[in-house]
């Protein structure tokens, strides 16, 4: 009877074993990516890709200043092998920390050079600009002008009615930090946004919450890229409108790129060298997302039409992202 209670355990133990290595051994072949882009397109992007190459897919949504701070804490042991979507300049500064794998995909010819960069460090998959979004309603009702510039944003009406995303969370946030730096000179560059601090009823965690903010009356004004403000628009928010600043904007380029020590560095090629093609490129539009599209092959979106009169300044990714954690612990130490 002992001799085969012992037999039973040992086959219970061996059991447990096979199944819990059969579990790791599935995880880890699980693509995990993480996400910039909208929730929706990061969804159906995993759909599709799984659908094309059967390669298992996960992922995570986070603002890229929150994806930065997640793979600095995982630096030792990472966990994701994708970065998917975000502000480049972000990209950069985790390059400069020794978090990106460059790679150039065999994909990549058919991305312009000043969208991708020559060193395969990060891909561009999308462009969006910069601009303010308000809620006409609240202009009308306080007989207020819509802002044209950035200086309109310090006028004594707007005291208290600006919504921006904050900086240390969202690549939106600190392309209009970097915008107004390249734009003013640093030093008037802070002391604008020092000015424009004391404006600011809310800061956001994420760059398209601002969007919401102002489609819901709860602030007159918001800063966003303005593609967020035209999926709002088709959502429903009526009584928004925007413009893009007439004294020069900043843009992004939403980038891709693989992850330093990549636990699954085959699958994520696949998923970068998939996410350059015009097919994955045209999904974003079915999900309502309406950036400016990188492969010079695919259908971007007709919505953004204001891009012919925009004034865009020469944004340098660069720089940007080489001085974000400086200029981001200024900005902070500023508000303190
Ligand atoms: O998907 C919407 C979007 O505005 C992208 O254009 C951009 O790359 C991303 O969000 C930036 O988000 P955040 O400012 O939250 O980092």
């Amino acid at each position: 009877m002992r001799k085969l209670y012992i037999l039973l355990v040992c086959f219970l133990i061996g059991i447990s074993t096979i199944l819990h290595k059969n579990n790791t051994s599935s995880e880890e072949e699980r693509l995990t990516i993480y996400a910039s882009l909208m929730e929706e397109q990061a969804i159906k992007a995993v759909e599709e890709f799984e659908k094309e190459t059967g390669i298992k897919t996960n992922f995570i949504r986070r603002s890229s200043g929150e994806i930065l701070e997640k793979i600095r804490k995982e630096k030792e042991n990472m966990k994701a092998s994708v970065w998917y979507g975000g502000t480049a300049d972000t990209f950069i500064s985790a390059y400069e920390e020794g978090l990106i794998e460059p790679y150039k995909s065999p994909n990549s010819y058919m991305i312009p050079n000043e969208y991708k960069d020559e060193n395969g460090i990060w891909t561009g998959i999308y462009i969006g600009y910069l601009g303010f979004i308000a809620n006409e309603r609240w202009l009308k009702e306080n007989n207020i002008d819509m802002p044209n510039c950035w200086e309109d944003l310090l006028k004594p009406e707007f005291e208290g009615n600006i919504v921006l995303p904050n900086p240390s969370s969202s690549g939106t946030a600190y392309t209009i930090v970097a915008t107004i730096v390249q734009l003013m000179g640093e030093e008037k560059g802070l002391e604008f946004l020092n000015k424009l601090d004391k404006q600011v009823v809310q800061y956001t965690k994420s760059g398209l919450t601002p969007g919401i903010v102002v489609g819901l009356g709860e602030a007159g004004i918001g800063v966003t890229f303005l593609n967020n403000v035209i999926r709002y628009e088709k959502e429903g928010y009526k009584n928004i409108e925007m413009v893009a600043p007439k004294d020069g904007t900043g843009y992004e380029i939403g980038a891709v790129a693989i992850l330093k020590d990549a636990p699954n560095m085959n699958e994520a090629k696949k998923f970068v060298d998939w996410s350059l093609t015009k097919r994955a490129q045209e999904l974003g539009k079915s999900v309502g997302s309406y950036q400016v599209l990188t492969n010079y092959k695919a259908a971007s979106p007709k919505e953004p039409e204001f891009i012919k009169d925009i004034n865009l300044i020469k944004y340098d990714f660069k720089w940007a992202g080489k001085n974000r954690k400086r200029l981001i612990k200024k900005f902070e130490d500023m508000r303190d």
